[in-house]
């Protein structure tokens, strides 16, 4: 199993560019599902997670996999599908494999998809999905640890989600575009990739206003076809580099990813000490001086992200004063938390609340990576921590940050993948 070693230390400096986004990816490529034609999606990260989603479209009968002549391109034709069923095995590996139970129903009628269940972070159901899809005219059954839902046509309805979800606001988004009728999903996530969404489903045909609002209008329409479409910069990637090089007290600047979707994460890094310089091709923070205690509780969005609570948390180890951290999105979302504190961090943890006395520095130590987010921010501190430190299990970075080491690496940093 690989591991990540890395000395601590070294001041961060330089530009870096940022991979497509990961969540968007994974909803793009889910909703090629609907199209009658190919799908080509461009600058893909090269990701564990991308790849899991090509192997469910395959078990699908889908033709999916990636460009021969762009490494950062994937071909999707879901006109072969022959068994809606996406199996344990794959979405076991993971939770977004749940996004194709809505386009399967709405192109297929019918669809099974192994229930997601627990995982690292919490408990999340997936019971709003359900019930959108059960809105729209689903049938659904739960059959030995499947999802089971068929019908006999999907019609346009209202949909209020108890609470913004989104991979839920896409799922039930994907099956609506090709309902009969109209749709309007209330309470919907506002999140970027929800956005992105929409826009590429409406460049396949179909008819989607008020994306980034929480009222979604869906107006039917009886086929859609496949795109070409270019992913987003991933906004977490970016942020995550920008918190390594304020750990390290250094001068980081990101390109390739929409600054106005980091408006939450920055506003954060500069309370913290940052000194921003952001435009439309990029997002710059350094310091010089010392880094600041900050509040934060995450939210959807355009609240602070959950996805970047342990990489802030890393930061706010050597911050001077206190911190207060309030994860409100994910009740049990702090494994990072027993890590960081063998490296020196004086963290306490009293539910979903995580209070943060800075220390004047961290020290290297051998970590176990627990899952994506919380792995980014043992790297964080490592970055700034003196001495070495061995991340262990990092298959779960692998996941979500294509070539980190070497993006890190071109930045100043000592850190390198064995073996
Ligand atoms: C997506 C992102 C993930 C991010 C999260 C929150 C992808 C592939 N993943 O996950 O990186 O951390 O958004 O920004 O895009 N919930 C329910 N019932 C449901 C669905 C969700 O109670 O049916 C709850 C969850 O347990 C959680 C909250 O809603 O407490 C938000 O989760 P949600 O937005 O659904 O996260 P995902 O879409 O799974």
């Amino acid at each position: 199993m690989d591991r990540i070693v890395v000395q601590g230390g070294a001041r961060l400096a330089g530009e870096v560019a940022v991979s497509g986004s990961k969540n968007a990816t994974l909803a793009l490529m889910a909703a090629a599902v609907l199209a009658d034609s190919e799908t080509v999606l461009h600058n893909v990260p090269r990701l564990r997670d991308v790849d899991t989603m090509l192997e469910i479209l395959r078990a699908l009968g889908a033709r999916a996999d990636w460009h021969e002549y762009d490494e950062h391109a994937v071909r999707i034709d879901a006109r072969s599908i022959n068994r809606p069923e996406a199996p344990y095995d794959l979405v076991r590996k993971m939770r977004a494999s749940f996004l194709v139970l809505g386009p399967l129903l709405a192109r297929f009628g019918a669809a099974r998809v192994s229930e997601p269940g627990g995982c690292a972070i919490g408990v999340r159901p997936v019971d709003q999905h359900l019930k959108g899809l059960a809105a729209l005219g689903g049938k659904v059954r739960l059959d030995h640890g499947y999802v089971e839902v068929t019908t006999s046509g999907l019609r346009g309805a209202g949909v209020a989600f108890d609470l913004p979800t989104v991979n839920g606001t896409q799922n039930v988004m994907m099956a609506a575009v090709l309902a009969s009728g109209d749709t309007v999903l209330e309470n919907a996530a506002r999140e970027p990739e929800v956005v992105e969404l929409a826009d590429a489903l409406n460049k396949m045909g179909a008819r989607v206003r008020g994306a980034g609002g929480d009222r979604i209008a869906i107006e039917g329409v009886a086929s859609l076809r496949g795109i070409r479409h270019a992913v987003s910069g991933d906004r977490i990637e970016a942020s995550t580099l920008l918190a390594a090089g304020l750990a390290t007290r250094g001068d980081v600047r990101v390109t390739g990813v929409d600054t106005s979707v980091l408006e939450s994460t920055l506003d954060k890094l500069r309370e913290a000490g940052a000194d921003l310089d952001v435009d439309a091709t990029g997002a710059r923070a350094r310091t010089d001086g010392p880094l600041r205690g900050v509040n934060v509780v995450t939210a959807p969005f355009p609240g602070y992200p959950t996805d970047m609570q342990a990489q802030l948390m890393a930061v706010l180890t050597v911050a001077e004063g206190s911190s207060v951290l309030r994860e409100g999105v994910f009740e049990n979302r702090f494994m990072h938390v027993p890590e960081l504190q063998r490296m020196g961090a004086d963290i306490a943890v009293s539910g979903r609340t995580a209070h943060i006395r800075g220390v004047p520095g961290l020290m290297g130590a051998p970590v176990m990576a627990t899952d994506l987010r919380a792995s980014a921010g043992l790297i964080v501190a490592a970055l700034a921590a003196e001495g070495e430190t061995v991340v262990n299990r990092v298959y779960h970075i692998d996941r979500g940050y294509e070539r980190i080491e070497e993006k890190l690496r071109s930045l100043g940093a000592a850190i390198q993948r064995e073996d």
